[in-house]
């Protein structure tokens, strides 16, 4: 049986997109999963991770599981000599960008050096179709709202994390430069939130968390007293920063078809596509859709802007709407309702 192979398949992206994968009736693949679970919860004695556990248990099917570093080649050879991968969705990365800019390094180790090790270990064992978790935070600042995939890139990014999602796109254009056999999608994520609907699996982020939704979900429940609004003064419709939130089933349905776009063969080399609803909200926005959909209030104080935010943001989502098929399918209040599902199941996440 061919093998689908995904790094980082038991993070918050990864899990969704295994999930929407194993959904589909005819699924002809296996699914094998490599991750070193520096941010996702194994408990002890089990073989797999909860996330990975808990989709077995809905889809009752069989997903392969080794805990390995993707720097780590000997590990990764082991794998593809195993399984018969005939392509990769490679997550795994780290990517907090305020522990970026702290720990540079361990960034560029994590994301480039286990980035170029995969691409290694790919093309020794011939293996040349890619999907790739790339970030709009390799536009920069934005020259032109909406922002489409001709945007240039690399200009005025913010965080080293951001800088390494630039950098691997750019080895990854060299790589499709250098042998035609390459086959790379590069899906730029705008702002994933929500939850699988049945609210077993979603974002378990360590610690306080740094992105919004998670965060506002943890006020809601209980476990964080407010939320701080980064800015009040931006030029936007409330002056609060405003994204592109996608739902993480319609992003992880977007990877579905993507993995349909190389059995058609309409495309070769390196093909960067941006994952976005084409829609912006504001941070208030957010909170009051979040409080409608939850029943609780959630405290927001002013306060001043985080460094290296951007006023607004929102995508172009015609190029995933010609060449996958795809449009974002679900509302923000959708978003909402099914954060709040897995938080108020999980309030302490897989580790509850
Ligand atoms: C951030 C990263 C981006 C990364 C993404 C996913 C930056 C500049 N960008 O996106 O590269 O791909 O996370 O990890 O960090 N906000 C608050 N209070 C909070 C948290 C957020 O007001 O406690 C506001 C922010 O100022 C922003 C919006 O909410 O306006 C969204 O923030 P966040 O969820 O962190 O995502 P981004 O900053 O857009």
């Amino acid at each position: 049986m061919p093998a689908l192979l995904v790094t980082g398949g038991a993070g918050y992206v990864g899990s969704h997109t295994v999930m929407a994968m194993l959904e589909q009736p005819d699924f002809e693949y296996e699914i094998v999963v490599v991750d070193n679970l520096s941010n996702a919860y194994r408990a002890e004695g089990d073989k797999k991770p909860v996330a990975l556990l808990r989709i077995e248990e809905m889809t009752g099917k069989t997903i392969q599981f080794y805990e390995v570093d993707i720097r780590d080649k000997q590990g990764l050879n082991e794998v593809f000599g195993k399984h018969d991968v005939h392509c990769v969705v490679h997550f795994a990365a780290l990517k907090a960008v305020g522990e970026s800019v702290e720990k540079p390094l361990e960034y560029c180790q994590a994301n480039i050096t286990g980035t170029c090790t995969l691409f290694e270990v790919m093309r020794d064992h011939r293996v040349y179709n890619l999907i790739y978790s790339s970030s709009c935070t390799v536009y920069g600042e934005p020259e032109r709202l909406p922002l489409d995939e001709e945007h240039p890139t690399g200009r005025g990014i913010s965080s080293p994390y951001g800088r390494t999602k630039y950098f691997c796109e750019e080895i990854m254009k060299d790589l499709c430069a250098s042998d035609p056999k390459w086959k790379i999608i590069s899906l730029r994520y705008f702002n994933p939130v929500g939850a699988h609907p049945s609210g077993r699996i979603g974002e378990d982020p360590n610690g306080i968390p740094n992105n919004l939704m998670p965060f506002i979900a943890q006020v809601a429940v209980g476990r964080l007293p407010e939320l701080k609004v980064f800015g009040t003064d931006y030029p936007t419709i409330d002056g609060t920063g405003v994204r592109d939130y996608i739902h993480v089933v319609d992003l992880a349905d977007g990877h579905v078809k993507a993995l349909q776009l190389f059995h058609r063969n309409e495309f070769s080399g390196f093909c960067p596509i941006n994952l976005g609803t084409g829609t912006g909200y504001s941070v208030y926005q957010v909170v009051a859709a979040f409080e409608a959909a939850s029943g609780r209030r959630v405290a927001a104080a002013r306060a001043p802007r985080r460094a290296g935010d951007l006023a607004a943001n929102w995508a172009a989502p015609a190029a995933a709407a010609r060449l996958l098929a795809w449009r974002a399918a679900r509302s923000l209040r959708d978003m909402c309702a099914d954060a709040w599902r897995w938080q108020s199941a999980n309030p302490d996440g897989y580790r509850g």
